[in-house]
């Protein structure tokens, strides 16, 4: 642990609340010159931070940089000694969480970007991932589960979504069947849940949990302007929070997964379940009536055959694109 990393967590604890240099300096056992060169450094990492003659030092509530420490802060008991790591910029947090999972890296790991220049979403797409503005997060999952629970875990995380989200900023977020989470009709937040497979063992060895979420992103590009939007453009709540409680939540929901207890929530926040869809499966478009999710994530759908007959099928995801009909 350095000074600054110490400070920050003193700091984060205590938002909005004068410190007194002197006080700072004796509780880590250093020099008060030591304390003002570490508040250099966080002001020169964008953190805000007040510093008043006679009164100390004070980190503003407006300050929003994602950090180890300002999360760690917020988690429970059940995830408060998972490694985090948070990087300025990286490709992709579900790339470099596989490369850890390649060298060791231990179960509940936890990574964070302020900024991903490969991002990458479902169905081979890219993910729009601007610095500074979202929260974009890989969980390491070394799971001991059956092939048939391990497909819980994507759902698991859209309703950890949704509860922190509700949480954190008081509003109540949908889930566009499978895994997109959406606000006033736009899209908030997209899920890629990716697994490495042992082969020789013939196990799924690692599962990343990738989310990402838009929390503040004013401008995004043509391709996604109409449907993507952000979560939390009118709020001064640091993206810290939330990325706490989404992993709260999602501990709570893994610490029971098999249980399937969580599914009756999912079929709650679905945004989908009665409504008229449309469908893509294997290069056509197919039209039906969502009646329901199953408590393995299945879409149970009627469909309208050719010969006019009705017939209800359950459709998984993986390579079906989904659309709600007005
Ligand atoms: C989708 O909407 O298609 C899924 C998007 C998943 C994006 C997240 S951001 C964090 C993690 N890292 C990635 O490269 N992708 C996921």
């Amino acid at each position: 642990m350095s000074v600054k990393t110490d400070l920050l967590s003193i700091l984060e604890a205590n938002r909005e609340q004068d410190l007194s240099g002197e006080e700072l300096a004796g509780e880590l056992g250093v020099s008060r010159t030591s304390i003002w060169k570490a508040i250099k450094t966080l002001k020169s990492e964008g953190y805000q931070i007040e510093a008043v003659n006679n009164r100390g030092y004070r980190l503003l509530e407006m300050t929003d940089v994602l950090s180890e420490e300002g999360i760690r802060l917020e988690l429970d008991d059940r995830c408060r000694n998972f490694p985090i790591k948070v990087y300025k910029t990286i490709d992709s947090t579900n790339v470099e969480a596989k490369r850890i999972a390649l060298e060791n890296g231990v179960h509940g790991t936890i990574l964070l970007a302020e900024e991903q220049t490969k991002g990458k979403g479902r169905l081979g797409r890219s993910f729009y991932s601007p610095a500074n503005t979202g929260i974009y997060m890989s969980i390491l999952l070394k799971p001991e589960l059956a092939g048939s629970d391990a497909i819980l875990i994507t759902t698991a995380a859209s309703v950890a979504v949704c509860r922190g989200i509700q949480k954190v900023l008081g509003i109540c977020p949908q889930i566009k069947w499978v895994n997109d989470v959406y606000w006033e009709n736009r899209k908030i937040c997209g899920i890629l849940t990716e697994a490495v497979s042992d082969f020789e063992v013939g196990k799924i060895d690692t599962v990343v949990v990738g989310i990402g979420i838009n929390y503040k992103t004013e401008d995004f590009p043509q391709d996604l302007e109409k449907r993507a939007g952000s979560v939390a453009k009118d709020t001064s709540v640091p993206r810290n929070r939330l990325a706490a409680a989404v992993i709260n939540e999602f501990w709570e929901i893994y610490s029971h997964l098999t249980d399937r207890s969580f599914m009756k929530e999912y079929r709650e926040y679905s945004n989908v379940i009665g409504r008229e869809i449309s469908f893509l499966e294997q290069d056509v478009w197919r039209e039906g009536r969502a009646l329901d999710i199953d408590d393995d994530g299945g879409l149970v759908v009627e469909c309208l055959e050719e010969e006019g007959r009705k017939q209800v099928r359950v459709l998984h995801t993986g390579e079906i694109t989904l659309r709600v009909r007005e």
